[in-house]
């Protein structure tokens, strides 16, 4: 069965235009997952379809009213799933998230809601909203930047959508860190050269190489990410780095604080 998400905004056309793209559009194309787009205007019952108004007690921005909202809602019924609403409110999303709502997907649908930039009335968010995400401690002039982040990220994790699975096991945050720098032909150009085991065709050194790079650049992008277990395992990277040139690493992207915290005497 088809894994169905519907998204409830007043930009429909901002959202379909992206979801034609990449490999997104490849896993609609194909069947493994459809959006639907449900916009409230078309449920607004005045003749200007409003569905915004200004806030009681004053202030900037339009409010999204409940009507044409709660209408929406309900013409999705029992099919709507989990209903979401994008806000700055939200819980914070990340890879985990993105994981548990695509297995969640297999046996339930998902609806996200997208307000704009004034807000929606808060008696549709307590009336008909399960939960709440947020891509980010910023304010997006309306949710469908976030409904686009959170369906691009979720589709990675759906059976079928990647070629290969294995790049959910490599890419960044799998395993709570960042993925290692990537590179591809020619061998050397703007006076750089791909490190020369990434090209030594021996696998088992090349994904050791990989995860101490992982380990290097999480340690310095990105030390919110550090545990316990990183940090035992960042000596073993460390001897590893430590045999490869200080000019490789520079390729890579490792600064020369973490290259002096490489080849330091620590
Ligand atoms: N809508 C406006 N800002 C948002 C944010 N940071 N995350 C999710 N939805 C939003």
């Amino acid at each position: 069965m088809t894994q169905k998400i519907h998204v409830v905004t007043l930009m429909p056309d901002a959202i379909s235009g992206f979801l034609k793209w990449g490999v997104v559009g490849k896993a609609i194309k194909h069947n493994i997952f459809s959006v639907d787009l449900i916009n409230p205007r078309d449920f607004a019952e005045d003749v200007h379809r409003t569905v915004d108004d200004r806030p009681y007690g004053g202030g900037d921005g339009m409010i999204l009213m409940t009507e044409p909202l709660v209408k929406a809602i309900d013409s999705i019924g029992a099919r709507a799933g989990t209903r979401v609403y994008l806000s700055p409110h939200g819980e914070r999303w990340n890879d985990k998230l993105a994981r548990d709502f695509a297995g969640n997907l297999q046996s339930s649908p998902l609806t996200l809601i997208c307000g704009r930039y004034g807000g929606i009335d808060q008696r549709f968010i307590n009336a008909k909203v399960d939960r709440m995400v947020s891509v980010g401690d910023y304010v997006l002039s309306g949710g469908e930047i976030a409904a686009l982040a959170v369906i691009d990220s979720i589709a990675r994790f759906l059976p079928g959508v990647l070629g290969n699975e294995q790049s959910q096991v490599t890419d960044s945050f799998a395993d709570g860190l960042l993925e290692a720098p990537q590179f591809t032909r020619p061998p050397n150009i703007l006076g750089q050269e791909v490190p020369s085991i990434l090209r030594s065709g021996d696998h088992r050194r090349i994904d050791q190489f990989r995860e101490a790079l992982s380990m290097a650049m999480s340690r310095e992008l990105r030390p919110d990410l550090r545990t316990n277990n990183h940090d035992r395992q960042w000596q073993l990277s460390r001897e590893l780095l430590r045999s490869v040139s200080r000019d490789e690493l520079r390729v890579c992207g490792l600064s020369p604080q973490i290259l002096d915290e490489i080849y330091g005497d620590a």
